[in-house]
C-alpha cells in the first residue's frame, strides 16, 4: 500500500504508525495470554483439590511452558480456552460450564479473583457440597450463576448482593439454610429466581419488591413463613410464581391484581388465610392457578370466570363456603377443575358442562346437593370425574353411560338413587377402567352387560341395595383387580367364574350369599 505513496513525512509517519499499531496489537495478544495462563493456572488448582482424576476434565492440563519453543505462540502458553466447559472471549474465561460433570468436592478454593471476566458459571447436577463462599460476591461480571442439583449447605452468602449484573440464580435442589438474604432486592437486572427445595427459613423479604425484571420467582418446597410481601405487587414483569410447600401465612396479598403478565402461580400447601382476593381476575394472561392446601376462607369468587386463559385451577383442601359460581362455565380453556374438600354448598352448576376442554373434575369432600347435571361429559372429553362424599342425589345421569373419554369415574357416600340396571353396566363407556358407586341407595340387579366393560380395574358396589345374582359374566373382565360387593343384597351362589379372575381384593362381605366359595377362587395364578 505505501509502495504508491510519495516518499515524504506523510508516508514516513504512516510506517510509524502503522508499526505502534501492530506493536499495540503483539502485546495486547501477550497481554491477555499470558491472563488466561494465570486463569489457567488458578482453575487448574482447583481442579486438583478434588477432581484431579475426573474423566470428564481430561482436557484440563497445563501444557509445558516455554518447552522447546517453536514459532508457534500459543502452544508455549497455557491456555484454557481449549478446556473442556470453558469458553473464552478475548483469550479470557467467559463462560465456564461444568454442567452434569461429576464434580466433586466444595468451592472453597475456587478462583473467584482470578476469573475477572467469567459472566456464565453453570455447575448444576453435580456434587459440590459445602458453604456457597462469600467470595462470589468478587466475581463482579457475573450475569449467570446455576448451583442448582448439588448438596450446598449453610447459609446463602450476603455477598451475592453484590453481583449487580446478575440475570439468572439458580440454586435450585441443595440443602441450604438460614434466611433469603435480604440484599437479593438490590439485583436490578435479576430476570430468574431458582432456591426452590431447600431448607430455607424466614420471610421472603420486601426488598424483593425492587426486582423490577424478575420473571420467573420460585420459593417452593422450602420452610419459608410469614407474609407474602405485599411489594411483590410491584413486579409488572412477573410471569411465573411457585411458592408451594412452605409454611406461609396471612393473606394472599390483592396487589398480586396488577401483574398483568402472570401466567402461573402456585401457592399451595402453606397456611395461607382470607379470602381469595377478586382482583385476581384482573390476570388475564393466567393459565394456572394453585391456592390448594390452605386455610383460605369465603366465597370462590364468580370474577374467576373471566380468567380465559386458565387451564389449570385447583382450590382443594380450604375452608371455602357458598357455591360453586355458575361464572366457572366461562372457563374456556379449562383442562382440570380442583375444588374438593371445603365447605361448598348448593348444587353444581349446569354451566361447568360448557367446559368443551374439562378432563378432570374433582368436587369430592363438600356438601353438594342436587343433581349431577345431565351434560357433564356432553364435550367427550372428561377423563376423571370425583363427586365422593357430598351430598348429591337423583340418578347418575344416563349422558356418562356413553362417555367413551371416562376413565375414573367415583360417585361414592353420597345419596344416588336409581336403578343399577339403567347405569354403566348397560352402556359401558369403552376406557372406564375405575367405577365406584358405593355407599349410596341405588338398587336393582348387576346386568350380565358389566361383563363387556373389559377396561375395568375397579369395580365398587358396596353399601347399596342391590340384589340378585352376580353375574358369571362378571368373570369376563380379565384386567379386575378390585370387586367390592359388600353390603347389598345379593343372593345366590359366588359364580365359579370369578376364579378366572386375578383379584387382588374381592369383598362379598355381608350379603344373602348361599352355597360355597368355589374353589376357582383364590387359586395361586
Ligand atoms: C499453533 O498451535 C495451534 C494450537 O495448538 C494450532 O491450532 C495451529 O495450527 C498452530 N499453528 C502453526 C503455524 O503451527
Ligand atoms: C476484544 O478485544 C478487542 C480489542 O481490545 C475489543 O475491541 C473487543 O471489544 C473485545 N471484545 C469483547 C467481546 O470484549
Ligand atoms: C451448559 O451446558 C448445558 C448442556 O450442554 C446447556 O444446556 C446449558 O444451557 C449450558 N449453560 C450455560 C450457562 O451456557
Ligand atoms: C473477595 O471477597 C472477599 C469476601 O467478600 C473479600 O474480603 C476480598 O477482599 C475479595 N477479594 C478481592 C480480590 O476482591
Ligand atoms: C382490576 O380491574 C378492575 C377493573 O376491571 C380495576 O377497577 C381494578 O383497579 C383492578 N385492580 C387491580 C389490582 O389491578
Ligand atoms: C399444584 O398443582 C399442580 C398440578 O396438580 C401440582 O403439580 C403441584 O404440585 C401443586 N402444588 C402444590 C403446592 O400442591
Ligand atoms: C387454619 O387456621 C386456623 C385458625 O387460624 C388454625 O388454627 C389452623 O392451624 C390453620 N390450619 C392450617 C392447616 O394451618
Ligand atoms: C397458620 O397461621 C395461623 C395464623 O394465620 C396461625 O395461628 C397458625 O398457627 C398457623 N398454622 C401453622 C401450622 O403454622
Ligand atoms: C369479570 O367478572 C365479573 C363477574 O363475573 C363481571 O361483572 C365483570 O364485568 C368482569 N370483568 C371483566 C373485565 O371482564
Ligand atoms: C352454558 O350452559 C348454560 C346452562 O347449561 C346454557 O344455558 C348456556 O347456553 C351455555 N352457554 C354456552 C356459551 O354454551
Ligand atoms: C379398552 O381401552 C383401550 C385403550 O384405551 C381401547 O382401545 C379399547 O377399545 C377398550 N376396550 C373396550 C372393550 O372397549
Ligand atoms: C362372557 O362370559 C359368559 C359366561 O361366563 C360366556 O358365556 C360368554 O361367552 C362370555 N362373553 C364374552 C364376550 O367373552
Amino acid at each position: 500500500m505505501m509502495v504508491f505513496l510519495p516518499v515524504g513525512k506523510a508516508s514516513l509517519f504512516i510506517v510509524v504508525h502503522l508499526v505502534l499499531v501492530l506493536l499495540t496489537i503483539f502485546f495486547s495478544f501477550l497481554g491477555s495470554a499470558s491472563a488466561s495462563a494465570e486463569e489457567a493456572a488458578a482453575l487448574f488448582k482447583w481442579k486438583s483439590f478434588s477432581n484431579r482424576d475426573n474423566p470428564v476434565l481430561t482436557s484440563w492440563i497445563l501444557q509445558p511452558r516455554g518447552a522447546n519453543s517453536s514459532n508457534n505462540i500459543s502452544k508455549d502458553i497455557a491456555s484454557p480456552c481449549n478446556w473442556y466447559g470453558v469458553t473464552c472471549i478475548n483469550g479470557s474465561v467467559n463462560r465456564l460450564n461444568l454442567t452434569e460433570s461429576s464434580m466433586n468436592g466444595a468451592l472453597y478454593n475456587f478462583p473467584f479473583s482470578s476469573l475477572p471476566n467469567l459472566e456464565y458459571l453453570d455447575m448444576s447436577v453435580n456434587a459440590l457440597s459445602g458453604s456457597i463462599p462469600p467470595q462470589i460476591g468478587n466475581l463482579s461480571k457475573l450475569i449467570y450463576l446455576n448451583l442448582h442439583g448439588n448438596e450446598f449447605s449453610n447459609e446463602i452468602p450476603h455477598e451475592i448482593g453484590r453481583l449487580k449484573n446478575f440475570q439468572t440464580l439458580d440454586l435450585n435442589d441443595n440443602y441450604l439454610t438460614g434466611s433469603i438474604p435480604e440484599e437479593i432486592g438490590q439485583l436490578r437486572f435479576l430476570s430468574d429466581l431458582d432456591m426452590s427445595s431447600n431448607n430455607l427459613r424466614g420471610s421472603i423479604p420486601s426488598t424483593f419488591g425492587n426486582l423490577k425484571n424478575l420473571r420467573h420467582l420460585y420459593l417452593s418446597d422450602n420452610i419459608l413463613s410469614g407474609p407474602i410481601p405485599s411489594e411483590l405487587g410491584y413486579l409488572y414483569n412477573l410471569v411465573y410464581v411457585d411458592m408451594g410447600f412452605n409454611n406461609l401465612s396471612g393473606p394472599i396479598p390483592s396487589e398480586l391484581g396488577y401483574l398483568y403478565n402472570l401466567e402461573y402461580v402456585d401457592m399451595g400447601y402453606n397456611n395461607l388465610s382470607g379470602p381469595i382476593p377478586p382482583e385476581i381476575s384482573n390476570l388475564t394472561s393466567l393459565d394456572f392457578l394453585n391456592l390448594s392446601d390452605n386455610n383460605l376462607s369465603g366465597l370462590i369468587p364468580p370474577s374467576l370466570g373471566n380468567l380465559s386463559n386458565l387451564f389449570n385451577l385447583l382450590l382443594r383442601h380450604n375452608q371455602l363456603s357458598g357455591s360453586i359460581p355458575k361464572e366457572l362455565g366461562n372457563l374456556m380453556a379449562l383442562d382440570l377443575l380442583a375444588v374438593g374438600h371445603n365447605l361448598l354448598t348448593g348444587s353444581i352448576p349446569p354451566t361447568l358442562c360448557n367446559l368443551s376442554r374439562l378432563e378432570y373434575l374433582n368436587l369430592d369432600g363438600n356438601n353438594l346437593s342436587g343433581h349431577l347435571p345431565q351434560g357433564l361429559c356432553q364435550s367427550g372429553v372428561l377423563n376423571y370425574l370425583s363427586v365422593v362424599d357430598n351430598m348429591l342425589t337423583g340418578p347418575i345421569p344416563r349422558g356418562l353411560n356413553n362417555c367413551s373419554s371416562l376413565q375414573i369415574a367415583s360417585f361414592s357416600v353420597n345419596q344416588f338413587t336409581g336403578k343399577l340396571s339403567e347405569l354403566f353396566g348397560v352402556f359401558c363407556p369403552k376406557n372406564l377402567e375405575g367405577l365406584d358407586l358405593s355407599n349410596n341407595n341405588l338398587y336393582g340387579e348387576l346386568s350380565a352387560n358389566w361383563g363387556r366393560c373389559q377396561n375395568l380395574t375397579t369395580l365398587r358396589i358396596a353399601q347399596n341395595n342391590i340384589s340378585g345374582r352376580i353375574p358369571p359374566e362378571l368373570g369376563n373382565l380379565t384386567l379386575l383387580r378390585e370387586l367390592n360387593l359388600s353390603s347389598n343384597r345379593l343372593t345366590g351362589e359366588i359364580p365359579k367364574e370369578l376364579g378366572n379372575l386375578k383379584l387382588d381384593i374381592l369383598d362379598l362381605y355381608s350379603n344373602r350369599l348361599t352355597g360355597e366359595i368355589p374353589k376357582e377362587i383364590g387359586k395361586p395364578t
